[in-house]
């Protein structure tokens, strides 16, 4: 059913039909019923509907959202969207009254508060499925305890870490990913109601009461920018990509583990898949998959932008496309964060000792120690290492008077200083790869997760 056949003589065409319809908002249904009932509060205050009208409809409304909820709601090829869907249906069950219903009000307004009501809901579940992720990336960092990996710069063994220090460099980017959707969720507290085809109603309607019966924050201040803005829509969308984009380098790091190179990892069969061609072989494809995915999301958050790009003002059919990138990126993320919470829990890791050419920056430091300027302390130690290297050789095979040769201020005992894991235990800046910063690490991640839980 369509919602505006008085002026046309003629139907859809069935092109016209097939290329404007898209079924992408059925799954608002539960939120347009929601917002017709509080349109509809609006028009009680209003005395726009009686008090039976009122309630006749809200009894219909209220059985189409059971509809909603257990499945049984049946769409037609008719309807032209999820809000000729609901008025088709609640004139089924409630009659004639059911065309009082779009009083005051458009599909341009409807569709706005529709997008926030809708968003806002997947805000709180997205932020629920972050904090899982983040929980278990801290359950994986403590349970590291005192094992030591090499950090990278270039994706060449740098310095010395703690493995969970590693871990948690990954949950630190999705506290901030959990920040702005908290953030997106206050903007997107307003209802747009009130606002109509885009200039307002002759009506008597007081937007408030219908911002008030959804229990929103506020209502417009302009009625073109209400049912024209798709800002904060597109926001939510950053959202979703920014935290698809902090996943892929956790993805990466996933499948970097794996390899037989790296060695660092590996994952239980359930939350991984196999070769239809290598028996040998088991692949993390979950991981792949989020780090493809996020190059995607960047692709939907690119065409919203475009989509809204130069847009006359107020509603044009172009802001239909909105719910296919929204959709399909908040989807992917939902899926990730599910599927890559399993695979941190479950993963193996048992990462191999780092070479001690990690700890030449600390042999220059007790250089610095002893009062030799850190430029010809930097010269002096990679003069020693470049001539090990020539000579086919480690600082592991490297002994106490060897290391007193290199420098006047060194002694014997400093050879000590080549093991990675003193390394670790000589580190002392703030926040860095120690297990004093671990522990403070691991302390306010879980303050913050139990503060941030509703
Ligand atoms: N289906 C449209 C959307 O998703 C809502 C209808 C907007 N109004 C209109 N006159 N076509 O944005």
């Amino acid at each position: 059913m369509t919602l505006w056949g008085g002026r046309f003589s003629d139907g859809p065409a069935h092109s016209l039909w097939q290329f404007t319809v898209s079924h992408a908002d059925r799954r608002l249904l539960e939120v347009d019923v929601e917002g017709s009932i509080a349109h509809l509060a609006g028009l009680g205050a209003a005395e726009l509907v009686t008090r039976d009208e009122q309630a006749a409809l809200e009894a219909g409304l209220r059985e189409i959202s059971e509809e909603a909820a257990d499945g049984s709601f049946t769409w037609l090829d008719t309807d032209e969207d999820v809000h000729s869907a609901v008025e088709r249906r609640l004139g089924e069950i409630a009659g004639p009254v059911a065309a009082k219903l779009h009083t005051a009000r458009s599909r341009n307004d409807q569709i706005a508060l529709d997008i926030r009501l809708y968003l806002a809901g997947e805000a709180l579940r997205r932020m629920d499925q972050i904090r899982g992720l983040i929980e278990a990336l801290v359950d994986r960092a403590e349970a590291a305890g005192d094992v030591v990996v090499a950090s990278y710069t270039h994706l060449q063994q740098a310095q010395a870490v703690p493995l969970a220090h590693h871990l948690l460099a990954h949950a630190w980017p999705l506290v901030r990913d959990l920040d702005r959707f908290a953030g997106v969720r206050r903007r997107l507290d307003l209802s747009p109601l009130g606002a109509a085809a885009g200039g307002g109603t002759s009506l008597p309607i007081d937007p408030m009461v219908a911002a008030d019966s959804l229990g929103l924050g506020g209502v417009f201040d302009n009625s073109i920018d209400a049912v024209s803005s798709r800002d904060v829509a597109a926001e939510y969308l950053w959202c979703c990509t920014r935290a698809m984009v902090d996943i892929s380098r956790l993805s990466e790091d996933l499948v970097l583990w794996a390899t037989t190179e790296f060695g660092w990892a590996s994952y239980p069969d359930s939350v991984t898949t196999g070769s239809s061609a290598l028996p040998h072989k088991k692949n993390p494809d979950i991981a792949e998959l989020a780090r493809g995915k996020a190059g995607s999301a960047i692709g939907h958050l690119t065409g919203f932008l475009a989509m809204e790009k130069g847009l006359p003002l107020a509603y044009d059919r172009d802001l239909q496309q909105d719910k296919e990138h929204l959709f399909t990126v908040d989807d992917d993320l939902a899926g990730a964060l599910a599927a890559l919470t399993e695979m941190v829990s479950g993963a193996v890791l048992d990462p191999p000792h780092p070479s001690a050419w990690v700890t030449a920056m600390d042999l220059a430091e007790v250089l610095v120690e002893r009062g030799v300027a850190f430029r010809e302390a930097h010269e002096i130690v990679g003069r020693f290492v470049g001539a090990l290297q020539a000579g086919g050789r480690t600082f592991e095979s490297v002994d106490g008077g060897e290391i007193a040769a290199v420098h006047e201020a060194l002694e014997p005992g400093d050879v000590a200083v080549l093991d990675p894991v003193r390394s670790v235990a000589r580190r002392r800046s703030h926040g860095g790869g120690s297990f004093e910063s671990v522990a403070v690490q691991i302390r306010s991640l879980r303050e913050g997760l139990a503060a941030s839980d509703r």
